[in-house]
């Protein structure tokens, strides 16, 4: 996976640019709030169709403009398109190779990467809310049916949701709601189980050589069972059997996939509450190599890898393991910096420099 060419206008504080990025390293120079973490919300928004930021559309509209666009050229198994965005006032617009697409979910598979951001490095910390979103994003970045069944899951949940605002307790009125709510329910579970099975080998693998083997994760998933879909769906209709009067006395369902966690066991214990700074930063990058490889495995191709400001915040040992792991099991990438002294990768680069806006060679 490569992109060959890259261009905006308009897009958050950048000026108007058109760059060809070198098929392995491309790094993005400056001091704070000139535009970096902008460079790279761009190209990840070519590939989600969204930003990794939690903003509306309009916020990715240069102030003062009304429109902006972002456009690549990309190449995916040796097949070239043109991907483009564009987002207004009416909303955001995506064409492929010149053509609208009307269903965005389809066009995912066209532009795989993988992105790591400082706040993820709060992941193994943090409540279940980011990790489960990030669970859904590389999920649906997998395979992107997902969407769909996320989807269906969350309209049932609305629809069961606005039965028990209503006060409807009328069993035969709310029981195919109910059904329709399990059956969706069993297909999102299913999905993040074997998006977790497949992702573990990848994970105790990455840290394993993060640590030189001297402690071992796991990963799990906590508010089901975890074995046969029957098991799901069973512990399902227990449970919302169990909660049904205080469900309908709140007015929402308590219980279901947006309650449940991605949870990571560090030799045993809980990481989120007994692991070590360090220990965190470990995880965490051992789950984004994880990613990246899992990726790389199901697609057949090394995705695009993007990095924002991440060097400054890990120690220089993780730093130089990701950096050898950079250059050898990464395709392209992107990285930004306030300092490319934190990035070792040899001369296979081009080095940008972002100022107030403005990015050159
Ligand atoms: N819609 C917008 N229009 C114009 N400017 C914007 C818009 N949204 C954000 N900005 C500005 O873009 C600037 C650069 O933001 P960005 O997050 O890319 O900085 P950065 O180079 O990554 O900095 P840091 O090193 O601190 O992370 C910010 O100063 C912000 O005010
Ligand atoms: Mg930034």
């Amino acid at each position: 996976m490569r992109v060959d060419a890259l261009a905006a206008t308009n897009f958050r504080n950048l000026a108007p640019f058109r760059i060809e990025p070198h098929p392995r390293f491309n790094i993005f120079e400056g001091p704070n709030g000139q535009g970096k973490t902008n460079l790279l919300e761009s190209i990840y928004l070519l590939s989600a169709f969204r930003s990794f930021r939690d903003v509306t559309n309009r916020q990715l509209i240069q102030w003062g403009e009304q429109d902006t666009r972002v456009f690549a050229e990309v190449t995916r198994h040796a097949v070239k398109r043109d991907i483009e965005i564009a987002i207004s006032s009416k909303g955001k617009k995506v064409k492929l190779d010149g053509t609208a697409i009307t269903r965005l979910p389809a066009a995912f598979v066209h532009f795989n990467v993988v992105l790591f951001t400082p706040d993820h490095l709060q992941l193994t910390k943090a409540g279940p809310e980011p990790r489960r979103r990030l669970l859904d994003r590389a999920i649906y970045a997998t395979w992107p049916s997902y969407i769909d069944e996320l989807r269906a899951y969350q309209a049932a949940l609305r629809n069961r949701n606005a039965l028990l605002r209503n006060h409807s307790t009328d069993r035969t009125v709310a029981a195919p709601f109910e059904r329709l709510l399990v059956d969706t329910a069993v297909a999102v579970i299913r999905r993040r189980l074997d998006y977790i099975d497949a992702l573990t080998p990848h994970v105790e693998r990455a840290f394993h050589d993060i640590t030189n083997g001297e402690h071992t994760v796991k990963l799990s998933y906590r508010g089901s069972p975890t074995d046969t879909d029957d098991a799901v769906r069973t512990a399902l209709e227990t449970r919302l059997e169990a909660t049904r009067a205080t469900d309908e006395r709140r007015g929402f369902t308590s219980f279901g996939p947006q309650t449940h966690d991605l949870t990571v066991t560090l030799d045993g214990r809980s990481a989120r509450t007994y692991a070590s700074q360090g220990q965190h930063r470990a995880l965490v990058l051992a789950l984004k190599i994880a990613e990246l490889h899992h990726l790389r495995a199901v697609h057949n191709l090394e995705p695009v890898l993007l990095l924002d400001d991440v060097s400054s915040e890990l120690d220089e040992a993780r730093n130089a393991q990701l950096m050898h792991h950079l250059t050898t099991a990464a395709g392209q990438v992107f990285l930004t910096t306030t300092d490319r002294r934190w990035i070792q990768l040899g001369n296979d680069r081009h080095v940008y420099a972002v100022s107030e806006g403005s990015v050159s060679l």
